[in-house]
């Protein structure tokens, strides 16, 4: 496996890992951000192209424009779009992306940016990188070489994120290097492009100094909150069980503070880095008690706006659902917690 590139070594790499503070500060002194990044409220498309091709987890892959001109009729701006590319593509070295599939996924992204919404695509649930990264590196650099031309000609308010959530082994130099191959093979066909990254173990707030500081103006960063897990994740069946024998509940005085300390961190982050950083997963799972749900959705969205950070819940259909595609009804509570009116 290689481990340097011309423009950010391993060495350079290390040296970020012994000082990251001081790496990052010193690119905020050079660059001058002018990334076009005008999201505010946003929804991710979860569980539709990012369930794995054998199994359908409800969303089946079935976005249609409808879903797009509700989305924009109800107030969000921007669209995320979890996509597991790894899953639809031929052997090595080559790792070639099935057209069909390919073509279904850019159908998507029109009727997306037709109805006026930023849309932001990603490589999602790539877990043999997060087992294997050296291993998997040359299929996770063909994804990149084959998806960026895909768009090269697409209009600036659409944006790759390079990897949702690094875990497990791909933490450290590793992750770096993931990172660094992204934006390397992206640059080379969408020059301008927002790129996004998200950080180690599974890009939590406090991890977001594990990210690189490429010298380029149009990075973003991002970060996920669903804090904390043992609240959020109760009894959801795809978690691991530590889990309280009763719900906790949420609201209380330590816990609204360690919510404005979150906040906090990602805010001098984004001071430290002068970059865009927005929320790119939040949400809480229906086994919870109704109103303890409503509560936490509303104090995070809050916060973050607040701060002046972007948000984009998890999700529109599935898992934590803001609308029921079976009654075709957006859910009330929800949509109110959230900050837009219900009509
Ligand atoms: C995962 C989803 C999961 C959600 C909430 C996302 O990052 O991709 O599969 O439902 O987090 O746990």
């Amino acid at each position: 496996m290689r481990l340097s590139k011309k423009s950010f070594t391993s060495t350079a790499i290390a040296a970020c890992l012994i000082a990251l503070t001081g790496c990052a500060t010193s690119t905020a002194q050079t660059s001058t951000p002018t990334p076009k990044f005008d999201m505010k409220r946003c929804v991710n498309m979860g569980n539709s192209l990012e369930n794995s091709k054998s199994q359908n987890w409800g969303g089946g892959g079935n976005i249609a424009p409808e879903d797009f001109a509700r989305i924009k009729a109800k107030g969000f701006d921007t669209v995320r779009i979890p996509i597991r590319w790894n899953d639809y593509t031929g052997p090595g070295p080559d790792y070639k992306i099935e057209p069909a599939f390919a073509d279904h996924v850019k159908g998507i992204v029109d009727s997306a940016l037709a109805n006026d919404l930023n849309v932001m695509l990603n490589i999602h649930h790539f877990h043999e990188l997060m087992e294997d990264p050296a291993g998997e590196m040359p299929k996770f650099e063909a994804l990149w070489k084959q998806i960026a031309p895909q768009f090269a000609d697409y209009p600036d308010d659409l944006w790759f994120e390079f990897l949702n959530e690094p875990s497990k082994e791909l933490t450290g130099d590793l992750m770096q290097y993931s990172q660094e191959v992204a934006v390397e093979v992206i640059r080379k066909t969408n020059p301008d492009r927002v790129i996004i990254l998200g950080g180690e173990f599974w890009s939590n707030f406090r991890q977001l100094e594990t990210n690189i500081a490429p010298p380029d103006d149009n990075i973003v960063y991002t970060f996920h909150y669903y804090e904390p897990f043992d609240f959020t994740h109760y009894l959801a069946e795809w978690t691991k069980p530590n889990m309280p024998d009763t719900p906790r509940g949420w609201g209380n005085k330590q816990d609204r503070a360690d919510l404005k300390a979150a906040v906090a961190t990602v805010t001098a982050y984004r001071d430290q880095v002068s970059r865009p950083i927005f929320l790119g997963e939040f949400g809480a799972y229906t086994s919870l008690e109704h109103d303890d749900r409503m509560r936490w959705i509303k104090a995070v969205r809050s916060e973050m706006e607040a701060a002046d950070i972007p948000w984009c819940l998890w999700a529109y259909a599935n898992t934590f659902p803001v609308y029921d595609a079976k009654s075709g009804r957006w859910d009330a509570d929800t949509v109110s917690a959230l900050g837009f009116p219900n009509d």
